[in-house]
This record gives structure tokens, sequence and C-alpha cells, in this order.
């Protein structure tokens, strides 16, 4: 019979990938919680119209990228393509909010895109998200980013370059449109890669950060964004800076970063890596004070950042799989109930490990037992049970072998 094979761009993860991703998932538990959060797992399934509203109707996610499908009533679902609108809907649904109060939460769990697969880009992904609800001083962006930086490095990986910028308000944003406007109809847009084409006239603010030569070269003189900020995102974005100064995180600031979510208001920032090919974002994030409002809520104001952990996973290169302690090898069958025990108190008394099985040679056993760089390989065979005993093989360099009562090892 054929083989049914996985769909394209998702992916099977064994145990030493998903020792890597429990490994990401493990430190930033650790990690967040040292700052307030708690988990909130929210559905993959959303109603659809919850990303069309928040992430915006133009962006490339809502357009061409999600898994968008009727259910058995006709009504339209989506598999979330990012966790922000998720967490939003559930802050707003169940009433979390209380004047002066903030809340803050992550989310772990796969993600989907209907995107062109290469590496660092899947249709299926994983992202660790984190989300803070009610605070809107510029402290709040600090500590996020600081947060994000504690993580990463964290997880070993301190190189990575930190990119920030300021979107502005429902204030200054429609001032800068009509200057990009302005701009965008005084150039030859012919040389506009497709989808900045479209892009153009919808969500012209994107065609600033296509990474296509077209679009780098028609958008050099374009009018900038931080330079026509109003007066309070201005004094924001700067307390911002200043505070992450003073914490010492480095970071440049890119004027051209838009991202390519709607929701986002003031400060946007990315993490980008040079190692993992053409998709260098690892993990990108910002301000969105009028979402909660935009999908029901109060105006509460919001911030938070996504982390890939598929591109964050191509700069691990270490061995994250947990050791065993022992192996015992079983040379007879009959000596298969002894075996059994002593491996269950071995593993009561807090070490790991496992058992062989006769239908492998004891030469191959302790193969398997040298494999997995266990300490200590036990040998049971038909003596062991006559005797009471138990062969122990030091397993380290130059380590001997010998024989003690049962009883008496766990003394
Ligand atoms: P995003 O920039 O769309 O932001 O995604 C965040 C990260 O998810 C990216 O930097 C990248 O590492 C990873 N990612 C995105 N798409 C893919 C893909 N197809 N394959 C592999 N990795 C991918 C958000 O999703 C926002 N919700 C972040 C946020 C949270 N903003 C505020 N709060």
């Amino acid at each position: 019979m054929a083989k049914i094979q996985k769909i394209k761009g998702v992916a099977d993860l064994f145990p030493a990938d998903s020792a890597k991703y429990a490994f990401m998932e493990k430190t930033a538990r650790d990690v967040f919680s040292s700052y307030g959060f708690g988990e909130l797992r929210t559905p993959i399934l959303e109603k659809t119209e919850l990303f069309c509203r928040s992430i915006g109707e133009e962006t490339d996610v809502v357009q061409k990228e999600m898994y968008t499908f009727p259910d058995r009533k006709d009504r339209s679902l989506t598999m979330r393509p990012e966790a922000t609108a998720g967490v939003v809907r559930a802050y707003v649904e169940n009433k979390i909010y209380q004047p002066g109060k903030v809340s803050k939460f992550f989310t772990v769990g796969p993600m989907f895109r209907y995107e062109r697969p290469q590496a660092g880009r899947m249709r299926q992904f994983h992202q660790i998200n984190a989300e803070v609800f009610g605070a809107s001083e510029p402290q709040a962006d600090a500590e996020v980013l600081l947060m994000l930086s504690n993580f990463l490095s964290g997880i070993g990986l301190s190189k990575l370059s930190f990119e920030l910028n300021s979107l502005g308000c429902p204030e200054c944003r429609p001032v800068f449109r009509k200057a990009l406007d302005d701009y965008f109809s005084g150039v030859d847009q012919e040389k506009l890669c497709d989808d900045c084409t479209r892009r153009v006239n919808t969500n012209p603010l994107r065609v600033l950060d296509c990474k296509s030569k077209g679009c780098k070269e028609l958008t050099k003189d374009a009018p900038s964004i931080p330079e026509h900020l109003c007066g309070e995102c201005r004094e924001h974005f700067d307390a911002v800076v200043k505070l992450i100064d003073e914490a010492g995180l480095e970071y440049t600031l890119n004027p051209r970063l838009v991202r390519g979510l709607d929701y986002y208001q003031r400060t946007t920032f990315e993490v980008t890596s040079g190692d993992i090919g053409s998709q260098t974002a690892v993990a990108g994030g910002g301000r969105y004070d009028g979402l909660v409002h935009t999908l029901g809520g109060a105006k509460v104001p919001g911030i938070g950042f996504a982390c890939g952990m598929e591109r964050l996973g191509m700069l691990l290169d270490g061995d994250y799989e947990e050791k065993l302690d022992f192996y015992i090898a079983l040379v007879d069958q009959r000596a298969a109930g002894d075996a059994l025990i002593f491996a269950e108190k071995l593993r009561k008394s807090g070490l790991k490990g496992e058992v062989g099985f006769v239908a492998k040679s004891m030469k191959s056993q302790l193969r398997q037992a040298n494999k997995l760089e266990v300490k200590k390989c036990f040998i049971f065979g038909t003596d062991e049970v006559e005797n009471g005993t138990v062969t122990i093989k030091d397993m380290t360099e130059g380590g001997g072998q010998e024989s003690l009562p049962r009883d008496e090892y766990f003394k």
C-alpha cells in the first residue's frame, strides 16, 4: 500500500528536536514567571472574523496566508496564524480588565500560515508569546524588551540584533500616510514587486520594509516614520530608548521597521539573526494600544512579542535530550522479573534508565548501554537470580565489574 506522507510545510518532531523545544519552553516559563507572567492557553480554532478585525484585512496574513474553512454548520473558522488576537479575545471575553490592573500572559503553541515553505518558514510553526495589558507607560515597553532579551540569553543566544522603531498612533499616522502617498505618487511604481504594487494603495507602510531590490531602491528617499511622530509618541519612544539604554540593552533604531500585522502602534521591534538564511526574524512584537477596544473591550493598552521556535531552534545546536543513568542488560529471560523489580527500585531512588531485551545479545546490549552514555550497567542472568545478586559494570573509562547481594546495593 502507498505510504501516506505529511503535508507540505509541517514537521514531525522526534525526541532530539522536541527536547530542544521543551528546553526553550522551560526557559521561557522560568524567565517569564520571574516577571509575573502566567500561562494562558487559548484555542487553535477561532472565528475567522477575529483575525480579519485584529491583524487587518489588507495584511498578507489575512489576504493569503490563513487556513480558513467552513465548519459543518458553515461557520467560517480559522486556525490561528498568531496568538495575540486570541489572547486579546480571551482577555475581553472573560472580562479580565479592571481599572488600574496590569495583566501579563504568555502562551506557547503551534500557529498556522499558508506561506511558501523554506528554511525557517513553515506552514505549522511554533511561537512563544508574551502579552501585557493595562500598562501604557514606556516602562512596560522596556520591561518586555528586557524580558525577551533575558529569555534569548537564557537559551544561550546573546548575540542577536534588536531593531526598534515607533509606528506612531492614530493621531500622527495619517500625517505620515499622506506624506508617503505623496511620495509614492511621484515615483515610478513599475519598479515595485507584485506584492507592493497591491500594498502601495492598501497598506503603503509595508512597502518601506519590503526586502525586494526594486522596492528598496524606490523607497530610498521615502519619508521616515520617526520624523512624523506627534509630540506624545516622540516622548514615549524617547523614554523607552532611555530606559533600555540605562538597562544596557543593545539595539539599533530601524526607521523602516513596519511589521506585517496592522494592530501595532508606537513601539515595534524585531530580533534578527544573520545565521539562519533569508528568514532572519526570530522574534517580533510591539505595542497595540487600540486592539483591545477594536475587539470589543475597554480602551486598554497592550504590548507583547512572539518568538519563532523553529528559527530559534536553528541557532541551538546542543544536545537537549535527557541522559539515562543506567541500563540493565538482560542475559536470560528467566531473570526478567528480578531485573524489572530492580529497575523500579532504581527509578524510585531518582535514577533514569531502561531494561534491555534478551532478543539482543549481551554484546549488543552493552553496545546500546555505551551509546546511551549511562554511567552504570547492571547485568541480570540466571546466576544473579539464583544468588540474589546483581552484577554492576562501571561504564566510565577504566571502570571494573563487581557482583553484590542486591539488598546491599540500596543500603
Ligand atoms: P510575527 O512577526 O508575525 O508576530 O511572528 C513572530 C515570529 O514568529 C517571527 O519573528 C518568526 O520568528 C516566527 N514566524 C512567523 N511566521 C513563521 C513561519 N511561517 N514559520 C516559522 N516561523 C514563523 C506575531 O505573530 C505577533 N503576534 C507578535 C506579537 C505578540 N506582537 C505583540 N504581541
